[in-house]
């Protein structure tokens, strides 16, 4: 009875998210039975290809699944490809045709799931046509699921959003952050609301700081297409680093439903201190990543990577600081940071709890030192999270250490549990937009983000490479933080 019901119609089917995650999460919707007779795909894409070299993509990307021969058949027989030009209202009357064929076939109830997969710059335009075609049915359910970039500052999300809205209502649109369908950021609401040693002291009267890291080890590798003329902010902490702070800041919602979540967490960020231009520019540190030799191997700079340009500006880490302005957080920091090529793939959140007010161990040993209580939410590559505390050093006399408290999924449970982009699209399957960005939440984080690009643009680094691949980002990074007197706790 968890059969879903619907046709997708995927707007950049020959393309690599639909090969790397889409194919494969729908394949394992599939294989655990949330999908089964009545669902179809219909791929578009503007080369003219037939259903059997389609299929055949499909199939390839899932390599890496195991699976019958048979199973897999069975799946990609219910895929069709459908060769159309975005532009072209002729075309959306074709496909009109065959999801109405479709439909019938398989018995979808007018169901019907859009995943734009490809630039937003055609967004809006397919959306125009999918209600001047009538492509929307009456009938069944109608959701548009679309993928980041949404924008590239406050206004273009604006006029986006508008497009957008002129066919479908804000309730039928499930805008992508993947970060969002992670296992361990899904988790941060029952940390949080299910404990209460935890949640009674989640506030400004505890809590020192917060840190979320976002660290990857990858360089831009081909995407610089798009990443040249985005860079680490819009890439990573307007969506991703944004959205988590939002989860760890907002309060308690009156019920774990999409409604009230989404209600304290607009809420939460209409709080959200946007800088000054001076602010911004003492807030948030920049830098881009320079070659460097590892294990003798070369590792090449930003500036060499294919399509980028020779005396690139963009940023590949950002580091900055977030505030609060409410009861809960007034004068706790969130500092945030991100990058590529940096030592190690890390994504954790550390909460750096205050400092008892006196130490009463120094008496008996003067270089006794009680470290900060911290709570880590390590979300990849392990899922888990750890309290360090402080205990008594084994042994005569009376000495103190830090001792964590540790808890991590094991390997094998972290394995089998979905990953983000099947959880997401099973989320939309059944109406649930818990994981899913409002609108209202983006106006407020891009107009954030929009205030430190706008100071970055009007004085170009002149520092850049700053940071060696390998590294852990440039060393400003580090004085935005000592300048606090506080320092990072996760270093590689
Ligand atoms: C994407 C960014 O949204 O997230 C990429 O565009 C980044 O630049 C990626 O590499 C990181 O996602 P994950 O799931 O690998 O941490």
């Amino acid at each position: 009875q968890n059969e879903k019901v619907a046709l997708f119609i995927i707007f950049g089917g020959s393309g690599d998210l639909a090969r790397r995650k889409l194919y494969p999460s729908l394949f394992r919707l599939y294989q655990k039975g949330y999908l089964s007779r009545h669902f179809a795909v219909i791929g578009t894409a503007r080369r003219p290809w037939e259903n059997d070299y389609y299929r055949q993509i499909v199939v390839d990307s899932l390599n890496d699944i195991q699976a019958t021969d048979e199973q897999i058949a069975e799946f990609a027989g219910h895929f069709y490809y459908q060769s159309h030009d975005v532009t072209n209202a002729a075309h959306y009357t074709v496909l009109k045709k065959l999801a109405d064929t479709l439909d019938q076939k398989y018995q979808l109830q007018h169901n019907r799931i859009y995943y734009l997969a490809m630039s937003p710059n055609f967004f809006g335009t397919i959306a125009k046509h999918l209600k001047s075609e009538q492509i929307l049915t009456t009938a069944g359910f109608n959701r548009l699921i679309i993928e980041k970039p949404f924008g590239h500052d406050y206004e273009s999300a604006a006029e986006l959003n508008q497009q957008i809205r002129a066919s479908f209502e804000e309730d039928q649109i499930y805008r992508i952050d993947h970060y969002l369908g992670k296992e361990m950021v899904q988790n941060i609401a029952a940390i949080r609301f299910g404990n209460n040693i935890i949640e009674s002291l989640w506030n400004n009267r505890y809590i020192d700081n917060i840190q979320i890291t976002l660290s990857e080890a990858l360089g831009v590798e081909e995407r610089a297409g798009y990443y040249e003329s985005a860079g680490a902010m819009r890439d990573m902490v307007q969506n991703h680093i944004s959205q988590i702070a939002t989860l760890l800041a907002m309060e308690p919602p009156v019920s774990f439903s999409a409604r009230d979540i989404r209600h304290e967490k607009i809420k939460v960020l209409r709080s959200l201190h946007i800088d000054t231009p001076e602010e911004a520019q003492h807030n948030f540190v920049r830098g881009q990543y320079g070659p460097a030799v590892i294990d003798g191997q070369r590792l090449e700079g930003y500036r060499e990577a294919n399509n980028v340009a020779s005396d690139s500006k963009t940023e590949t880490y950002v580091a900055g600081k977030m505030e609060f302005e409410n009861y809960r957080w007034a004068g706790v920091p969130f500092y945030v940071r991100t990058g590529k090529r940096l030592a190690k793939k890390e994504t954790r959140v550390d909460i750096v709890y205050k400092q008892l007010p006196t130490n009463i161990f120094k008496a008996a040993q003067d270089d006794n030192k009680l470290g900060h209580n911290i709570l880590t939410i390590f979300i990849e590559p392990t899922e888990g999270f750890s309290l360090r505390v402080n205990a008594k050093r084994l042994g005569q006399g009376f000495a103190t250490r830090p001792v964590d408290l540790n808890f991590r999924h094991s390997a094998a449970a972290t394995g089998n549990s979905p990953e983000a982009y099947e959880r997401l699209l099973l989320d939309a399957m059944n109406g649930d937009s818990t994981n899913f960005t409002h609108w209202d939440e983006l106006s407020q984080t891009w107009k954030f983000a929009d205030v430190v690009e706008k100071v970055w643009s009007e004085n170009t680094p002149t520092d850049f490479p700053n940071y060696a691949s390998g590294s852990m980002g440039p060393k400003a990074a580090d004085e935005l933080l000592a300048r606090d007197g506080r320092h990072w706790i996760f270093s590689a």
